[in-house]
């Protein structure tokens, strides 16, 4: 049995360090380099799994190194990919991410070549029928609309992060999740809303379960059947070093709890307190805590 299915993108990051980042036409000595593995899909099943989620992965990728690195990393944390979709040409995501120690600002370079996402055909029904929670993103949208109809017809939660509405059935995909969570910017630019609010307003409709929208250190609000106005989650207040993935955590965070059939208000709370741990430590996905210590940090905060 599977708590958490996820289709969708994975990212490698190569990270370089520069004392100042140059000029065009200038050089810079690189100080140090890191690689991690990050995306929406990978890093919210990552986060679910250090929660104690079984967590599959069946988006598509390649032969290529960069797939292996993905791989690799998402089986190490416990993730299983025997349900990934190989490609000759796939690819995950490839960022080029230059800090520039002085200043502490960060350029990103990304490539999405080839990158596709959720497949087309698969998984099988019987392995959709199978989980108890879907993850859908906005890569790959044909097989995400394919694979969030099965769940819905099913009478499984599908939970979704989306960053951009560009491709075609992107509305039709919208109109599938009943657990839409989405961070402020996008929400405000995908409705036209002045505010988060009215963006969830905008949202929400009775096919859903709930719309949630995520503000960073401002917590997150929600919209669901009980007719209320939207209702404000505050963020727990924490020494922020690296706020990198909180939004993917917050996710693969709610996801978990809603796997584990906790009701939505503490679900929210558990996301948001996965969330602020989070953003205590540096990186993305090293900076993950484990079920314990979110369930002490929030018995500490009761
Ligand atoms: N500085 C912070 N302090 C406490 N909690 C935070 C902080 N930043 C984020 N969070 C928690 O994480 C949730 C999601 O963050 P945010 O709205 O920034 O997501 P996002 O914009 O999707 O981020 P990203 O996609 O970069 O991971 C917030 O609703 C909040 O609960
Ligand atoms: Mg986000």
């Amino acid at each position: 049995m599977i708590d958490i299915f996820g289709l969708g993108c994975t990212a490698v990051d190569d990270v370089i360090y520069v004392a100042a980042y140059p000029a065009a036409d200038m050089k810079a000595r690189v100080l140090r380099r890191e690689r991690h593995c990050g995306g929406l899909t990978a890093t919210a099943l990552v986060a679910a799994a250090r929660l104690g989620a079984r967590c599959a992965f069946g988006g598509v990728l390649g032969p290529d190194e960069a797939s292996r690195f993905v791989l690799g990393h998402l089986a190490r944390e416990g993730v299983d990919v025997s349900h990934a979709t190989s490609r000759r040409e796939a690819r995950p995501i490839q960022s080029l991410i230059v800090v520039d120690e002085a200043r502490r600002t960060r350029n990103i370079f990304f490539d999405i070549e080839n990158v596709f996402g959720a497949p087309p055909r698969s998984p099988s029904r019987k392995q959709i029928e199978g989980c108890k929670v879907l993850f859908v993103d906005n890569f790959g949208i044909q097989g995400m609309t394919r694979a969030a109809t099965i769940a819905r017809s099913a009478g499984i939660p599908v939970v979704a992060d989306f960053e951009s509405s560009d491709g075609d059935g992107f509305q039709e995909l919208l109109s599938l999740v009943d657990h839409l969570i989405l961070s402020e910017s996008f929400a405000l630019k995908l409705t036209g809303a002045a505010n988060p609010a009215a963006a969830a307003r905008s949202l929400w409709n009775p096919r859903r379960a709930v719309v949630v929208i995520t503000s960073g250190e401002r917590g997150c609000l929600f919209v669901d059947s009980s007719r209320h106005p939207p209702r404000r989650v505050p963020a727990f207040s924490v020494k922020a070093l690296d706020t990198t993935g909180c939004g993917d955590v917050f996710h693969g965070a709610y996801a978990a709890a809603l796997a584990h059939g906790t009701p939505l208000q503490e679900r929210l709370r558990f996301a948001s307190a996965a969330a602020a741990l989070k953003a205590t430590r540096h990186g993305g996905q090293q900076g993950i805590p484990t079920l314990t210590v979110v369930n002490q940090f929030l018995q500490k905060n009761s």
